[in-house]
């Protein structure tokens, strides 16, 4: 059957799409393939890796588009281009309009890098969600993967994993074991199960 196609957006490193990536080599990801990298910054490490992998990369850089409207249009053509049928938010630092979230129902995911709803929404992204959840005096974190409508990490969760926080953590050690322990380990489960579910319903459709 053919795999679902998905297209990964990224706005940094890339650890994220490196675990989807080794995901798809190892078979944890299997009825989906990366068909598209896309970045809304260039020069970032996530294109590299893609491209030494021989995947497409793409960069919409939202700084030269004029509009919100206009980026998210520009998207819009590449996944048509490129008949995409799952988007994958792996550490995409740009929050999507309702404009853009409405025309892909259940077909945009999106890994956060804490227990939704704690420390999540507008505001809420990178090293700051770490920071967030020390100052808070948590005892556990860890990560969520969910479906992304019109609100800010408001949508269906799909898996969580929670990660302990060890005395004397920093949000960069804390960050570290929460990719470690559930980032990359939530995120290719997550997307296999929905480009399962994908491939599903373009059968009994
Ligand atoms: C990850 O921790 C991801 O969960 C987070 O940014 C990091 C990106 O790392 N995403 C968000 O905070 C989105 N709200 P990566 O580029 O190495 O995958």
């Amino acid at each position: 059957m053919l795999k679902t196609r998905i297209a990964v957006l990224v706005s940094g490193s890339g650890t994220n799409l490196q675990a989807l990536i080794d995901a798809q080599e190892n078979g944890v990801l299997k009825s989906g393939e990366i068909a598209l990298v896309v970045s809304n910054k260039p020069d970032v490490y996530a294109i590299e890796r893609a491209k030494s992998y021989g995947i497409l990369t793409e960069v919409a850089d939202n700084k030269v588009c004029p509009t919100q409207h206009d980026f998210e249009e520009h998207l819009k053509v590449l996944f048509k281009q490129h008949d995409i049928e799952l988007i994958v938010l792996a550490g995409f630092m740009k929050i999507l309009s309702e404009n853009f979230t409405r025309d892909y129902p259940k077909r945009i995911i999106n890994v956060h890098p804490a227990l939704i709803p704690s420390f999540s929404g507008k505001g809420f992204y990178g090293l700051r969600v770490h920071k967030a959840a020390l100052e808070y005096g948590v005892k556990l974190t860890g990560a969520t993967v969910h479906f992304v409508n019109e609100i800010p990490d408001g949508g269906e969760i799909i898996l969580q994993k929670s990660v302990p926080v060890r005395k004397g953590d920093t949000p960069e050690t804390l960050q570290k074991r929460v990719m470690e322990q559930a980032e990359w380990k939530i995120l290719p489960k997550a997307c296999e199960m929905v480009s399962k579910e994908i491939q599903k319903r373009r059968k009994t459709s």
